[in-house]
């Protein structure tokens, strides 16, 4: 089997890894990839998504995976144009992607279907969103489309809503978009990963990041600065109500609202008070949980994905191990604001009970790994206990060291 994985940071490593561990060994390829990814995918030499797909075609590739959204919503969409050339994409069309691309039409698509989320009304100017807003704080502020991980602001009181909307209408920092004002919820937050063939589903074990730069969950917003997965994140209980409030119903709506979707499906929940509560979709699995549930993937990923994006769930060839995966993120100076490129790392080396993901690395002229990016590295380690994971994967983050590095100690305990 040849596989081409789109993608380029540490959750297309992941997966380029457990696709490269599936049994029958597939021919895997990569685009655009990194220089960790190149050991285990062959690179490809393509000038956009046409010339992509262009290549898949007259290279016999028999599946895509996307690993990453944009190329999801990008011109005529990564997902349209392999099905145009009869290529099987585990990964959705453009117009299902449209539920991670824009959230207003997102939140519509779950309200219509009965799905329980926080209440919101969009707004186009400054004066709507303060009408909307009615004084009631705190208050969640979204920009209403792409705008990597920065585009949702919780804000405490007005001083902090007035500076956000400035940065979306006054600034335009994000480009022309819509605000939506939504209702703050409370509770603690759990990503839940589906994989969706058209009308059917396979719950992968559920993972929770932590998304804020410092212990304690203080500092600003992050792509993620660590995660843990384990089945035993959510009770037997809570997922069946995620499943029956949940899953379940947004498959029904995608069947109902004719939106095809074979591939991941990302929800980002809240388990609230009065029951979990949809966040967010993300078409495509997290990052960094994919890290941190990947070694957990028992089975042949590879033979389920190419199943899947032939129209057939294969529930059979994949399993998932009990116990606890701590996924530790390693960034580079001045992570979020920016980052820093150029510092070498060491001692890689001496890791031998965990895995390593590249999120941002590179080889530089002498052969040696050097950061290229914010997020670095991923130090992931899995043990039968939350508490034994957590020390194995904190003892191996130990033995990285390069110029800047940042990393959160409470990865695993905090919110325990
Ligand atoms: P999102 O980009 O939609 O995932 O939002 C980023 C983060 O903002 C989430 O992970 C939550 O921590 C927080 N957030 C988003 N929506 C809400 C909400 N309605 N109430 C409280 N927190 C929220
Ligand atoms: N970990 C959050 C995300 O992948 O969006």
């Amino acid at each position: 089997m040849r596989i081409l994985v789109v993608g380029k940071g540490g959750r297309e490593h992941a997966l380029v890894r457990a696709l490269a561990e599936s049994p029958g060994a597939p021919e895997l390829f990569c685009y655009p990839g990194s220089d960790a990814i190149f050991r285990l995918a062959k690179p490809i030499e393509a000038d956009g998504l046409e010339s992509l797909v262009t290549w898949m075609k007259s290279n016999a590739i028999d599946l895509c995976v996307a690993g990453e959204e944009s190329y999801l919503v990008k011109g005529e969409g990564l997902a349209n144009l392999c099905e145009k050339q009869g290529i099987p994409c585990w990964g959705p069309p453009k117009e299902s992607a449209q539920l991670e691309a824009s959230k207003e039409f997102a939140k519509e698509f779950l309200v219509r279907n009965g799905i329980p989320t926080a209440r919101a009304t969009a707004t186009d100017t400054l004066g709507e969103a303060l009408q909307a807003i009615g004084g009631e704080f705190p208050t969640v502020l979204k920009f209403d489309g792409l705008a990597a991980g920065k585009g949702v602001a919780v804000c405490p009181d007005e001083a902090s809503a007035l500076a956000f909307l400035d940065e979306v209408f006054t600034q335009r920092r994000f480009g022309p978009g819509r605000v939506l004002v939504e209702q703050c919820l409370t509770g603690p937050e759990v990503s839940v990963f589906a994989a969706i063939v058209d009308d059917q589903y396979l719950i992968f074990t559920p993972a929770r990041d932590y998304k804020r730069a410092s212990d304690d969950d203080l500092g600003p917003n992050t792509g993620g600065m660590g995660a843990v997965a384990s089945r035993q994140l959510v009770s037997e209980e809570v997922l069946e109500v995620i499943e029956r409030e949940i899953v379940r119903p947004t498959v029904n709506g995608l069947r109902q609202e004719n939106l095809p979707y074979r591939g991941f499906l990302y929800f980002g929940l809240m388990l609230t008070p009065t029951g979990p509560q949809v966040i967010e979709y993300n078409c495509r699995f997290g990052d960094p949980e994919c890290q941190a549930v990947m070694p957990l993937v028992r089975g042949d990923l590879a033979g389920f994905c190419l199943a899947g994006a032939q129209g057939q769930l294969r529930s059979d060839l994949i399993a998932f191990s009990d116990g606890w995966s701590v996924c530790v993120i390693l960034a580079s100076a001045g992570y979020p604001e920016s980052s820093r490129n150029g510092d070498r790392i060491s001692g890689l080396d001496a890791i031998t009970d965990a895995r390593v993901y590249h999120s941002g690395t590179r080889i530089d002229a002498a052969g040696n790994w050097e950061t290229q990016g914010g997020r670095v590295l991923a130090v992931v380690a899995g043990a039968e206990t939350r508490e034994v994971a957590v020390t194995r994967a904190h003892a191996a983050a130990d033995c990285v060291a390069f110029d800047g590095l940042q990393r959160r100690r409470d990865i695993g305990i905090l919110n325990f």
